[in-house]
């Protein structure tokens, strides 16, 4: 069993999204073993993104995560990283396959709907980032 941080970001909380992002979870057969809504402060958002710090969108990056609520939720099953990023598609919901969440909820490469963890070290670093362990179930 493996865990994964997935945050429902900014515009996909703004567009109601919410419900419709957890069912493709749900549906997907990954568990939600934690969740909480959150509005990071420009502080966290540069915090949370720091691996990014020298890239030239990092400042709008964080001032868009920081812009409103979001959904942070760690989903655990097999293969849990690998699962969720293939079921968010690619960055840009240009390149992003059909029924994935970003070609159906994003906007742009900025506006993308969803964050989630990349490898197994970064995945422990950001769970931690948002809940401790006694805010997991199982
Ligand atoms: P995420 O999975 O949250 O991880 C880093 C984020 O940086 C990424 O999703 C995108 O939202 C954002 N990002 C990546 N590349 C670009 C880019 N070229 N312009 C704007 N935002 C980007």
């Amino acid at each position: 069993m493996e865990q994964t941080l997935s945050i429902i970001k900014p515009d996909g909380v703004a567009n109601s999204h919410i419900g419709d992002i957890i069912k493709q979870f749900e549906s997907s057969g990954l568990k939600i073993v934690a969740m909480k809504m959150i509005h990071l402060s420009k502080k966290e958002a540069r915090g949370f993104y720091s691996v990014h710090k020298a890239r030239p969108f990092f400042d709008s990056l964080t001032d868009f995560m920081s812009s409103g609520p979001a959904i942070a939720i760690v989903l655990e099953g097999e293969d849990a990283i690998a699962r969720n990023r293939e079921l968010m598609g690619a960055t840009d919901p240009k390149d992003a396959a059909g029924g994935t969440i970003r070609s159906n909820f994003a906007t742009d490469k900025e506006k993308n709907a969803v964050h989630g963890s990349d490898a197994s070290e970064t995945a422990v670093l950001e769970i931690a980032y948002f809940f401790s362990k006694l805010e997991i179930v199982g």
